[in-house]
């Protein structure tokens, strides 16, 4: 028999507004699931759900801290009732514009064991009364996606899930090409290229000149991230080169930028000029590299993931007129706390000489170091591509390696690329924003 553990709660027929309705009194007496086909006799709808939503209530009952919530599509739903009132959608305790929380649990003096005064299905789902005579509507829709029970992964991120990683090989991949025109008017090729983004981790796109282009173009994507070499940087060669990317030398296989907490989520490479020959860039999927390093050697994939290492870089930038002292530790393969792969930081330049490691782990570390390099530069991953003038090329710092070969363009104007970086928090954004505008969903 239905009863609450603390305080007792009824449980209202919306339509009859009684809980001495006799039908409807059976029905919330019941042990939980209750049929919706025996209709209440006087004709009331609110528990005998009409509806073939999947997101319908067919019943709800209460143990005095938690609603439970059965789903006419199958299985139920509990909410602990301090979570509802905390979570509260009216305007009083939601700003929806903002989509923020203005109630202050603490401060109203609410208490973490709460029990309602009253519950009640109503027609688009359930109506929650506070001893204080609060009222609290919840939709169906809200139920079914803030349900705790089957709480999935990145859970509140559930109506929106990026799109997932599709590692590549060089031999079948060729990177998705855009033009800038239609990205500049069309949110849809927007949305195309960061969708295109997640998923290879590089596009490129083509028509953009060879002037600098304004800040305008990059925004359609993110927010430009400062760091201490400006906004926007030129790798060409430099007669006093302060970093190997402004020599003319070959420059190894490498992500961007590990020695920063906040790595750059997105490296953006504008071809303005380039030399009349060689200037390829290489680029590997360091995805598929830690698949396959993990699918060859299992405790060489452990510790990438677990073993931080040191990266730095120090120096002056004469553009920016900045001086820097950058320095971080985090492994070279970075997994979430689900254990799945999100970041691969790796620079054969910024690498310090610091390893938080065990003697006795360390032969092992670098036979997996080893490895990884081979395959990194092997023609399997590697895929390699000469940017024309006019091209820009975006890929996934945290994910995709890149390097180059020597430069041997002796003009005083040389093969010039014009870079900067998209924080991946304002291209997660953007995109979150396209999505919703543009209903992807
Ligand atoms: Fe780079
Ligand atoms: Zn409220």
């Amino acid at each position: 028999m239905w009863k609450a553990a603390r305080n007792t709660v009824r449980l209202t027929c919306s339509a009859c507004r009684s809980v001495a309705h006799a039908s409807c009194q059976a029905r919330v007496s019941a042990p939980r699931v209750i049929s919706s086909a025996t209709p209440c006799p006087t004709g009331c709808r609110a528990l005998s759900s009409s509806s073939t939503s999947s997101t319908a209530v067919t019943s709800t009952s209460s143990d005095g801290r938690f609603l439970t919530v059965a789903w006419q599509a199958g299985g139920e739903s509990r909410y602990p009732f301090i979570y509802l009132r905390d979570n509260c959608t009216c305007s009083e305790c939601f700003h929806e514009l903002s989509s923020m929380r203005t109630v202050e649990i603490m401060a109203d003096g609410i208490d973490a064991d709460i029990s309602p005064s009253g519950v009640e299905s109503t027609a688009t789902g359930v109506r929650i009364t506070w001893p204080n005579g609060h009222v609290s509507d919840f939709t169906n829709a809200w139920l079914r996606e803030h349900t705790l029970s089957t709480q999935p992964k990145d859970h509140g991120l559930g109506r929106f899930q990026r799109p997932a990683a599709q590692p590549w090989l060089a031999s079948t991949f060729s990177p998705p090409v855009f033009g800038l025109d239609a990205m500049m008017s069309n949110e849809n090729v927007q949305y195309d290229i960061l969708d295109n983004l997640y998923k290879s981790g590089i596009v490129v796109v083509k028509g953009c000149g060879t002037e600098p282009m304004p800040n305008e173009v990059y925004e359609k994507l993110g927010m430009l991230q400062d760091t201490a070499f400006g906004l926007f940087w030129l790798v060409e060669a430099r007669a006093d080169p302060n970093n190997l990317a402004y020599s003319p030398k070959a420059f190894p296989l490498h992500t961007d930028l590990p020695y920063l907490k906040n790595t750059p989520g997105t490296l953006l490479l504008h071809c303005l000029r380039q030399a009349p020959t060689g200037g390829h860039t290489f680029l590997t999927d360091g995805f598929a590299v830690a698949a396959k390093l993990r699918e060859e050697n299992p405790l060489w994939y452990d510790l990438f993931s677990r073993v931080p290492v040191t990266w730095h870089q120090l120096g002056y930038d004469p553009t920016s007129d900045r001086h820097y002292h950058y320095e971080f530790a985090q492994p070279i393969l970075n997994v979430d706390r689900h254990g799945e792969l999100y970041k691969v930081c790796f620079s054969v330049a910024a690498r310090g000489s610091f390893l938080s490691i065990k003697e006795d782990d360390v032969h092992d570390f670098y036979h997996g170091y080893l490895r990884w390099m081979q395959l990194c530069k092997s023609p399997e991953h590697r895929y390699e591509v000469r940017l024309e003038p006019g091209d820009m090329l975006i890929i996934n710092d945290q994910r995709i390696a890149h390097g180059r070969d020597a430069i041997s363009d002796t003009r005083e104007k040389g093969r010039c690329l014009r870079g900067c970086y998209l924080s991946w928090d304002d291209v997660d954004s953007r995109f979150r924003h396209l999505y919703y505008k543009l209903k992807k969903a």
